[in-house]
């Protein structure tokens, strides 16, 4: 029977892996779960077969029948950013459609929280945890609890440090969105010139993404900054290691102590009001600007377009979120980075459906986490400009025209 649980457990993820391309999203972080999720649904539903329907079917019922216990439980960091609302309507999808009973809880910028989110799941029974830690360090308690338990632990998206108790991680090219934005800074600067003002922002210091994100993003611009093309407006501990073209753990400690924005909107825009405020009239005209994600990038671009002194901005971003699509196609924000969400949470429920079954789940890379090196399933990133926000969100399926306006 139990064998039997399996099989159609496997076969429902695998079938859930094959209709997931046509999902759509929430927008904003105001919130109502259930629409978000109904609206995702849609699609995915009219593409199944009689067939997928009734494995789907029996698989739940299954799983339904075993006390209601949840085999599979998912913690993500907030709903205040449209980002992790992406995430949970793909998940709600595939955690259904493999005959899972979903769980996902949401720690809202709080390691209590989430830990307390975790003692939650593990009282259900949870047999894989697949959690987006809201601080990288603060979450091994909570997965430690897991582990000891004898639950295995996914981390999604940020790695949990300093722990051996995370099994396996599932993440995108953190290193390439970091290039890609720094690339693109430099593909698209004022051809011929020099000097060019370029404002450096980050993201949580608790959040191990934050420095491969910097890091890609360093180790593209750095050249460009030694040989005069770029200058750093806005960071004293940048500017002292400019001519280093990697740096340390420690070197960007320093630097992201600077310029973290800890991904929150609010600290974005006063930062780089502080910043312009600083600033003389060299450091404004057209610039470039290096934000972390789309919602800090938002900001930052309204504070940028506001100062009179500044002709123009370059400025990057990343996650696609349905407001920063829309300031893209506006030429309010230069680009975003899709990270298909999609992919993510099918490989983390896919990961899950191989542990249940007692097979190793396959992984692709290493990441080291200051303690143990975590095996790894690594999903690649796309550049979003204007020029591709229809080939690459509309035709995938990923978010419908409808969503936007000005789209060509
Ligand atoms: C990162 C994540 C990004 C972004 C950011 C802020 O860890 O990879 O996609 O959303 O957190 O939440």
């Amino acid at each position: 029977m139990k064998k039997r649980i399996l099989s159609l457990l496997l076969a429902g993820a695998m079938m859930a892996s094959l209709f997931v391309g046509c999902g759509k999203t929430a927008d904003t972080a105001a919130t109502d779960d259930k629409a978000a999720t109904e609206e995702t649904t849609d699609k995915t539903d009219a593409a199944a077969t009689d067939d997928t329907a009734k494995a789907d079917d029996a698989a739940k019922a299954d799983t339904e029948s075993k006390d209601g216990a949840v085999q599979v439980g998912v913690v993500l960091p907030t709903k205040d950013e449209p980002r992790w609302l992406q995430d949970q309507a793909q998940f709600e999808k595939i955690l259904g459609d493999a005959g899972f009973t979903n769980q996902v809880l949401f720690s809202q910028g709080s390691s209590a929280t989430e830990k307390t989110n975790i003692e939650t799941l593990l009282n259900q029974g949870i047999k894989v945890l697949i959690i987006c830690a809201q601080d990288g360090a603060a979450a091994s308690a909570g997965v430690e609890e897991a582990k000891a338990a004898g639950v295995t632990v996914i981390a999604y998206d940020r790695l949990i440090t300093g722990t051996d108790a995370v099994d396996y991680y599932v993440t995108f090219d953190s290193k390439a969105v970091g290039a890609a934005q720094g690339q693109y800074l430099i593909d698209n600067a004022p051809s011929g010139k020099s000097n060019i003002p370029l404002y450096l922002y980050a993201g949580a210091a608790t959040d191990n993404n934050a420095f491969i994100f910097f890091e890609g993003a360093w180790e593209a611009l750095q050249p460009k900054i030694a040989d005069g093309t770029f200058v750093i407006a806005n960071s004293s501990e940048a500017e002292a290691l400019k001519d280093k073209a990697t740096l340390d753990r420690d070197q960007e400690s320093k630097i992201i102590g600077q310029i973290t924005t800890d991904w929150d909107f609010n600290v974005a825009k006063s930062k780089a009001e502080s910043h312009l405020t600083a600033v003389g009239a060299e450091m404004k005209g057209d610039v470039a600007v290096l934000a972390p994600n789309d919602g800090t990038s938002r900001s930052i671009a309204d504070v940028f377009a506001t100062d009179k002194d500044v002709t123009s901005y370059l400025i990057t971003g990343q996650d696609t979120e349905k407001a920063s699509v829309q300031y893209v196609i506006d030429g309010k924000q230069s680009m975003t980075v899709f990270k298909d969400t999609r992919t993510l949470a099918a490989d983390s429920v896919d990961m899950a459906v191989s542990i249940l079954k007692g097979e190793t789940p396959k992984t692709d890379t290493t990441y080291n986490n200051e303690k143990v090196d975590v095996p790894a399933k690594q999903t690649a990133i796309q550049v979003v400009t204007k020029d591709n926000v229809q080939s690459v969100l509309i035709d995938s399926g990923y978010y419908e025209a409808a969503d936007f306006t000005g789209l060509k």
